[in-house]
C-alpha cells in the first residue's frame, strides 16, 4: 500500500513539473529496485533521459530543452552531435534520422519482473524503433535492447544499432574491463575516464571473447571497492564482435553506447523485417562491487544459467592428461581412477573421431567427421560410455560442431561451406576454418553431428562444447554479394538457434561452454549451457586471478575449475583453487602416486559433502584480491548465513596479518574449521576449532598465518 501511494504521490509530481515546465510533454520513470531511468518527452516529441542511476535520487527537468547529446537513443544525421546510437540509409538514400516518441506501455511479465516498451517512430518516414526495458526489481537489474522495424519500399540499410546508450552524470568515472587473452583471459584492469570516447571492443566474430568479455564495471565519484560505493556492473547478452563507446562531453557527461559491433555489420533490412539488437544488462548497487556481482549471479541463477538448481558433476577430464592420445584401454583406466577418486562423470576431451588419413591424432585433422575412430574406439561411443557406466561414472563427449580442418572428408566434399573470403590466400587458425551457419546446409549438418552423436548413444549426458578459432576473412559463399555483411551477426542468431535446438532436444544432457577457453562467455549464450571452461591456464597461480575476473559476473557455479598438474604447483594448490568453482580433476589418475589419488579422493569427497552446496547455491563475498595482496581470499556464504567456505591462496610471499570475512550474522556464533588438510597434518590456523561471533569474524577478522607463496588454505564456518 505504503509502495502504491508513493508511487501515485512520484507520478502526481511528474504531471505537476511536466505541466508547470513549457519544455516538457511527458515525464515518466522506469524503475528496477534502486536502478532508475528517467524520461522526458519534450515539446519537440523528442525522448530525453534525464537520468540513470539512483533510484532514490530526485530528478528535475531541464529549465530549458535539453540538448540533443540528451536523447536517448540519438540518431544520425539530424542534428546529433555524439556518437549515434542507431544510423541508418533510408530507401531514398536520406542518410538521416528523426526518432520521436509515440508512446509506452508497462506490463508485469511475472512477480518482480515488469517490462516497459517505449515506441519511437521517424516523422517523415515508415520507420521505428522499440526500446525495450525488462526490470528485475530484486536485484536492482535492467536487462535493455531494442528492434527496428521499417515499411520502406525496399531495404534499408542499418549501419548503427546501439542496444542503448544511457547517459550517467559523476563527478568522476572509473571503468574497470576484463581484457587479456588465450591463457590470461578476464584480467582486469581499472581506468579513469576522461573526456572523450573510449572504445572497448571485439572484433573477432566468434570465439569473440578472447581477448575482451562484453562486461565491465562503471563506479562512480572514486575507484570501485567491494562493499561501498556507487556502481554500475553491464554485460551484454552477444557471442559475437561487440563494442562499447564511453562518450564523456566537456560537461562530464558520459554515455555508455553498448551493443553488436557496427565494424563490417551494415544491415539490409527488408520492408516489413525486424532487426533485434542483443539486450545489455545493468546491474545497479550503492554497496560497491560485491553486491552487484551478487545480484548478477542472483539474477543469472533465475534467468540465464541451464538448470542452475542441478549439482555440477564432478568431472575427470583427460585433455592434460592424454591430449589426442588414447585407446579404449587407457580410458578404461581412466575410468577406474575416476571411480576410486569419487568423480561422478568422465569427460572425453578431443581426439576420439577421424578416421584414416584423418584420424584425429593432432589438432590437423579430422575436425569434421564426427564418426568414432575406429582405430582408438573400435567398439564404438556406445560402448565405452557403458564402460564408464558400469564403474559408475558417467560419460560425456566433446565437439566442436562449428568447425572444420582442411585435412578432413568433409572438407574435401564442401570446401565451399567455410568462412573466407574469394580471391584471397585462406587464413587457418589451430589448422582450421569456421563452417558457415549462414548457410542452411550447414545449419542442418551442424545440428547433425549434435543429433547423431547424442541419440544413438543416450548414455551421453554430458557435453564440452568448444570452438577454436576467431573470423579472420568475413565472407560467406552463401550470402548475396549486398549481403555479405550480415556475416557477423547472422552467424551468431543461427549460433544461437542451434544451441537453443540442443538444450531442448537433450535436456538431460548436461553442457560446458568452451571456446580455447573462455572465448564465449557471455549471458548470450549461457542459458544453454550449465558451465563454462574460464582458461586452458590450470596453473593455480594464473586461475586465481582468472576466476575472480569471472566472478563478477557469473556464479560460482559456472565458472569450471579443474585439478591439473600445469605450473607444477602444489597439488594442494591446485586443488584449493578448483574446490572454489564447479569441480574437476584432468590428471593421468592411473599414472599418479597411491598418494595422490588418495589426497584427490578426499578432495572430491569434502567438495561433494561439505562444499559443492555452498560453490552451488551460496552467495559470493570476494575478501582480499590478488590484484593487490600477496594473498587472494573468497568465500560463499548460504542465503540462510548458517554456513561458509571460505578459500586463501598465497600468490607471493608477503603477510596479510587478518582477513575480515563477508555476510554472515553478526549476531550468531560460528565454528571456524580448516578442512582441505594434508593427512594427520594440523591447522596452522590460531582460530581453526574455535568459536567466534560473526561480529569478531567480519570487523576485527581471521588471523591468517599464511605468508610464503603457494600456501593455501580452506576454512569452513558453520553457525552453532
Ligand atoms: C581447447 C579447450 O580449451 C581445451 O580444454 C581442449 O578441449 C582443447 N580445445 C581440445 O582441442
Amino acid at each position: 500500500m505504503k509502495k502504491i501511494l508513493t508511487c501515485l504521490f512520484l507520478c502526481c509530481l511528474l504531471a505537476a513539473r511536466a505541466a508547470d515546465n513549457p519544455n516538457v510533454k511527458k515525464l515518466f520513470n522506469v524503475t528496477s529496485g534502486e536502478l532508475k531511468l528517467s524520461f522526458m518527452v519534450g515539446t519537440d516529441d523528442r525522448l530525453y533521459q534525464l537520468a540513470f542511476g539512483d533510484a532514490s535520487r530526485e530528478v528535475t527537468p531541464p529549465a530549458k530543452m535539453p540538448s540533443r547529446e540528451w536523447e536517448f537513443l540519438p540518431p544520425y544525421g539530424n542534428g546529433v552531435l555524439t556518437e549515434p546510437a542507431i544510423q541508418a540509409t533510408h530507401v531514398d538514400g536520406n542518410t538521416s534520422t528523426e526518432l520521436h516518441y509515440v508512446g509506452h506501455r508497462t506490463e508485469t511479465l511475472s512477480p518482480g519482473v515488469e517490462q516497459t516498451v517505449i515506441s519511437l517512430k521517424d516523422p517523415a518516414y515508415p520507420f521505428a524503433v522499440d526500446i525495450y526495458i525488462k526490470c528485475y526489481a530484486d536485484q536492482s537489474m535492467m536487462e535493455i535492447w531494442n528492434t527496428v522495424t521499417h515499411n520502406e519500399k525496399g531495404k534499408v540499410v542499418l549501419h548503427r544499432f546501439a542496444s542503448a546508450s544511457p547517459v550517467v552524470k559523476a563527478k568522476e568515472y572509473w571503468l574497470t574491463q576484463f581484457a587479456g587473452n588465450y591463457k590470461r583471459e578476464a584480467t582486469l584492469s581499472e581506468e579513469r575516464l576522461s573526456e572523450g570516447v573510449k572504445i572497448l571492443d571485439s572484433k573477432l566474430g566468434v570465439r569473440a571473447h578472447q581477448m575482451r568479455i562484453p562486461s565491465f564495471i562503471l563506479s562512480l565519484d572514486g575507484k570501485a571497492r567491494e562493499n561501498e560505493g556507487e556502481v554500475l556492473a553491464a554485460s551484454l547478452r552477444w557471442s559475437g564482435s561487440f563494442q562499447f563507446a564511453f562518450d564523456m562531453d566537456w560537461n562530464k557527461n558520459l554515455r555508455l553506447l553498448t551493443g553488436m559491433n557496427p565494424l563490417g555489420s551494415q544491415y539490409n533490412l527488408e520492408r516489413g523485417g525486424t532487426f533485434t539488437t542483443p539486450a545489455i544488462l545493468y546491474a545497479y548497487s550503492r554497496q560497491g562491487k560485491g553486491e552487484a556481482s551478487r545480484r548478477f549471479h542472483r539474477w543469472a541463477k533465475v534467468n540465464a544459467v541451464r538448470d542452475a538448481d542441478k549439482d555440477r558433476p564432478v568431472l575427470l577430464n583427460n585433455w592434460e592428461a592424454t591430449h589426442c592420445d588414447f585407446d579404449e584401454a587407457r580410458l578404461k583406466q581412466l575410468f577406474d581412477g575416476a571411480r576410486q577418486t569419487g568423480a561422478e562423470l568422465f569427460l572425453l576431451d578431443d581426439g576420439w573421431f577421424g578416421n584414416g588419413a584423418y584420424s584425429r591424432d593432432d589438432d590437423k585433422h579430422g575436425l569434421g567427421d564426427w564418426e568414432p575412430s575406429k582405430k582408438k574406439l573400435p567398439h564404438g561411443l556406445s560402448y565405452i560410455a557403458r564402460e564408464a557406466l558400469k564403474r559408475k561414472v558417467g560419460f560425456g563427449i566433446w565437439l566442436e560442431p562449428e568447425m572444420v580442418n582442411p585435412q578432413s572428408e568433409l572438407y574435401q566434399k564442401h570446401p565451399e561451406w567455410i568462412i573466407t573470403q574469394p580471391k584471397r590466400e585462406p587464413i587457418l587458425g589451430r589448422h582450421q576454418e569456421i563452417l558457415d551457419l549462414t548457410r542452411p546446409e550447414v545449419q542442418a549438418y551442424e545440428w547433425d553431428i549434435i543429433d547423431q552423436t547424442l541419440r544413438p548413444n543416450p548414455d551421453i549426458t554430458y557435453v564440452k562444447w568448444d570452438c577454436n578459432r576467431y573470423i579472420t576473412q568475413p565472407g560467406s559463399s552463401y550470402l548475396q554479394a549486398a549481403d555479405q555483411t550480415h556475416l557477423w551477426i547472422d552467424y551468431n542468431w543461427s549460433l544461437y538457434r542451434l544451441m537453443d535446438r540442443f538444450a531442448k532436444g537433450f535436456p538431460n544432457v548436461m553442457a560446458m561452454l568452451c571456446a580455447g577457453g573462455s572465448g564465449r562467455v557471455d549471458y548470450g549464450a549461457m542459458p544453454y549451457f550449465h558451465s563454462f571452461w574460464p582458461s586452458d591456464n590450470t596453473d593455480p597461480l594464473g586461475r586465481i586471478k582468472i576466476q575472480w575476473g569471472f566472478s563478477h559476473f557469473f556464479p560460482a557455479s559456472t565458472i569450471s575449475a579443474h585439478v591439473t598438474r600445469m605450473g607444477k604447483r602444489h597439488l594442494k594448490m591446485a586443488i584449493d583453487v578448483a574446490l572454489s568453482g564447479a569441480f574437476g580433476v584432468d590428471l593421468a589418475l592411473d599414472k599418479a602416486t597411491a598418494e595422490e589419488r588418495a589426497q584427490i579422493a578426499d578432495a572430491v569427497k569434502l567438495y561433494k559433502e561439505r562444499i559443492r552446496p555452498l560453490v552451488m547455491r551460496g552467495e559470493l563475498y570476494r575478501l582480499v584480491s590478488p590484484y593487490e595482496s600477496p594473498l587472494a581470499s573468497l568465500s560463499y556464504v548460504a542465503a540462510d548465513k548458517k554456513q561458509a567456505v571460505v578459500y586463501l591462496y598465497q600468490t607471493k610471499d608477503g603477510s596479510k596479518a587478518r582477513v575480515k570475512l563477508g555476510g554472515l550474522d553478526a549476531s550468531k556464533k560460528y565454528r571456524v574449521e580448516e578442512v582441505s588438510l594434508p593427512k594427520g597434518a594440523a591447522s596452522r590456523f590460531p582460530a581453526s576449532g574455535k568459536v567466534l561471533t560473526g561480529e569478531e569474524l567480519m570487523t576485527r577478522g581471521l588471523e591468517n598465518p599464511l605468508n610464503a607463496q603457494f600456501e593455501s588454505a580452506v576454512l569452513m564456518i558453520e553457525m552453532i
